[in-house]
């Protein structure tokens, strides 16, 4: 199975409300609740798609209980560490179309408790084809847990894909993940010095691919990674391993909600790598399952349809054998 861990997963909450206005009282209009965390929207996409999925992650109280069985009536596998503290919520306000996104940090986690995950964690390896880990860390966790979990799957030969940002990202990369998949910001916060804030706050959300990015890609290769894959919205995706790079475009913008787009995105990189399929075809199907995604209005999620119709026309164009290029030279085509 492609295991999936979600060490922060949360409730997510869904408000709508005809218009937000700050320091008002709002009447809620619908409430919708799910089972919110990077991970649980990537085994949500893997389960719609017909792949075997193992989601596990830690969860505590109450709210952990109700995302445990939101996961189960998703239809997800689910194999979670209880902790002590209760499992975080996040809130969205849903106004005219737009979210407003209120994210708790997340319990604290003491040291038995992720000394319990990774024993979990290490015999879940002996049954995983793919490991998956996404998203933020909760307080208590070392910043390298990302990373100790990646140095286990490679004991065991599961490869890995992480999706993470700051802190935990730059420690993950060092461990040396199969795929790595940031976005332009997270991208770009590898090359600001995020320890001293430890957070990647005030970083700009709709920056697109540049040299910068690109240069921040070939440091994360440098340093052990095998292929970056950088997701840059609806201008699509770029991948660049240790001696190639690919650029993968959507064939069409869809209009939609884009938040969980990068999740399904991961998921089809996750069944590629346990394949073994081609770069470029695993970057059309990226592509594809992440635009079908986008156009289904809540994460975890993707229309089969769009996804069916997109596949054959995602254009993908080798960037050329980067063994002989410098940074100048890996050239975009816009
Ligand atoms: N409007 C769109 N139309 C078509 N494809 C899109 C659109 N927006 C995003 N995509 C596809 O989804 C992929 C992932 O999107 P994006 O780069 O926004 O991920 P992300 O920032 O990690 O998102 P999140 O973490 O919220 O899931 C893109 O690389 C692209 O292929
Ligand atoms: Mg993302």
């Amino acid at each position: 199975v492609i295991v999936t861990v979600t060490l922060n997963p949360a409730l997510d909450l869904t408000y709508s409300v005809d218009e937000l206005i700050r320091h008002a009282t709002h009447r809620v209009r619908t409430v919708t609740e799910r089972p919110g965390g990077k991970g649980l929207n990537v085994g949500r996409v893997l389960c719609a798609a017909g792949e075997p999925v193992l989601a596990t992650g830690l969860l505590g109280g109450a709210i952990g209980a109700r995302v445990a069985e939101a996961v189960g009536t998703a239809g997800v596998s689910g194999d979670f560490v209880r902790i002590g503290g209760e499992t975080r919520r996040t809130v969205s306000v849903l106004d005219s179309g737009d979210a407003t996104g209120f994210w708790e940090p997340g319990p604290l986690v003491t040291v038995g408790e992720w000394t319990r995950f990774v024993e979990r964690y290490d015999t879940l390896l002996g049954r995983a084809t793919v490991v998956v880990l996404s998203g933020s860390l909760p307080p208590g966790l070392p910043v390298d847990a990302y990373a100790t979990l990646i140095q286990l799957a490679r004991d065991r030969r599961v490869p890995t894909v992480l999706d993470t940002s700051g802190e935990p990202l730059r420690h993950g990369i060092s461990a040396g993940p199969d795929i790595v998949k940031p976005n332009a910001a997270e991208l770009s916060t590898l090359s600001k010095d995020t320890a001293a804030t430890g957070t990647d706050e005030g970083i700009d959300a709709e920056r697109s691919v540049g040299p910068e990015e690109i240069a921040a890609a070939l440091r994360a290769l440098a340093i052990g990674c095998r292929t970056v894959v950088v997701s840059d919205g609806r201008r699509g995706l770029l991948a660049l391993s240790e001696t190639e790079g690919w650029q993968a475009v959507p064939p069409d913008v869809i209009e939609g909600n884009p938040i969980g787009a990068g999740d399904a995105c991961v998921a089809a990189l996750a069944r590629g790598l346990r394949d073994g399929t081609a770069w470029p075809a695993i970057l059309a199907d990226a592509v594809a399952l992440s635009a079908a995604a986008v156009a289904v209005p809540v994460a975890g999620g993707f229309d089969r349809e769009i996804y069916e119709r997109l596949r054959s026309r995602v254009v993908v164009t080798s960037l050329g054998n980067r063994s002989a290029q410098g940074v100048q030279d890996v050239q975009l085509d816009r």
